[in-house]
């Protein structure tokens, strides 16, 4: 299928799509943020799953703390309902560091394996940076389960430029380079420019991994074209997607919208494009999807073509109106 290309991550072997799905909305709405999205029953999270697959995406973003581990399950389940083989799709996932030391990885491993299986874990990350354990320990226990076969690549999320250089620098010493790192990155949050942790990841060849890139709805344009479906928004959400953010960003969704009409697109696919191409090969997103429409239509984004033109308009328009640009 034509498209963007398969990338490396960092600077390892695995070969990712530009996009991943993102599964948090996986979560059964179990757990300490797992109700952050509505359930999402069996079958519809197969349709997800075969759609993103159909569409050219290759692997699949989740975590132990989506849902206790629901996620990876129902993740898992899916894929083996579709009879999809083990080496035709690569799983991320990400240990949960809050409140725990480094043995915790070496200590719940088995279980992300259980809840995964048969699929290997590719990639494993460190959710956050807090934690009992310091960086260096935490690098230490995920080279163990590289060294034995049992990852392939290692990867952080939420580090900052500073942190993420002590976790290359410990993984270097095991002859092991740092993957990722997965940070909140949109055409509407545009901190990682700023803050260091852009320059850094390319200085030392980490892919960075966006979230949220479609601002959790705010890039589609569903929320300006139907104001009325905030008041339906429930819990945390509510603090990302606001009136306010829906206002001062409405004229790059107009502008997003004119420019996906000439494509035959829509302005998820035109944002999620646009971000993956902004720093050539360097950025990975991840977004969610709650329905087949929406995990088609964001698959599509991979085989849009835009022009330099297009691509620079929407660059200054993302920087003129983004919350932190
Ligand atoms: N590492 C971290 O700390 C961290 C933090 C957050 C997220 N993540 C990861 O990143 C992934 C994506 O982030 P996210 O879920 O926060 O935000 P997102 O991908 O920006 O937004 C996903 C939500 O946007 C709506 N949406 C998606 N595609 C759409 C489309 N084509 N048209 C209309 N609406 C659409 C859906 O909302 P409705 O369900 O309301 O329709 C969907 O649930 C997560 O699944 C998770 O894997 C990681």
């Amino acid at each position: 299928m034509d498209g963007l290309k398969l990338r490396n991550v960092g600077k390892t072997d695995l070969q990712l799509s530009a996009l991943g799905l993102g599964c948090w909305q996986f979560s059964n709405g179990r757990g300490l943020i797992g109700g952050y999205w509505s359930s999402i029953a069996e079958r519809g999270v197969s349709e997800i799953v075969k759609t993103t697959l159909d569409g050219g995406i290759n692997w699949f973003d989740t975590a132990e703390i989506y849902g206790r581990g629901g996620s990876e399950r129902t993740l898992a389940n899916a894929l083996s309902r579709l009879a999809v083989a083990t080496d035709r799709v690569v799983i991320a996932t990400k240990w949960w560091p809050l409140g725990r030391r480094a043995a915790s990885i070496a200590q719940t491993f088995p279980e992300r394996v259980k809840c995964l299986s048969p699929y290997p874990i590719a990639l494993h990350q460190i959710h956050q940076p807090f934690s009992l354990a310091s960086i260096p320990s935490q690098m230490r226990e995920m080279a163990r389960l590289y060294e034995q076969g049992l990852i392939r690549a290692v990867g952080v999320s939420n580090f900052s430029a500073a942190q993420m250089r002590v976790a290359y620098k410990a993984l270097a010493g095991y002859g092991i380079p740092l993957a990722s790192n997965q940070v909140k990155y949109s055409l509407l949050d545009r901190r990682i420019e700023r803050n260091g942790v852009l320059d850094t990841a390319r200085e030392l060849g980490i892919s960075i991994i966006a979230y949220s890139p479609l601002e959790q709805g705010i890039l589609t344009g569903a929320f300006h074209r139907a104001p009325e479906r905030l008041r339906t928004l429930r819990g945390a959400r509510k603090l990302q997607v606001t009136a306010k953010r829906i206002e001062t960003s409405r004229m790059l969704i107009d502008r997003l919208e004119e420019i996906a009409k000439k494509h035959d697109a829509t302005a998820s696919q035109v944002s999620l494009h646009a971000l993956v191409t902004l720093h050539e090969e360097a950025v990975f997103a991840i977004p969610g999807a709650s329905s087949v429409q929406q995990a088609q239509e964001n698959a599509g984004a991979l085989h849009l073509s835009l022009s330099d033109d297009e691509r620079r308009e929407i660059q200054e328009m993302s920087l003129r109106v983004s919350d932190n640009g």
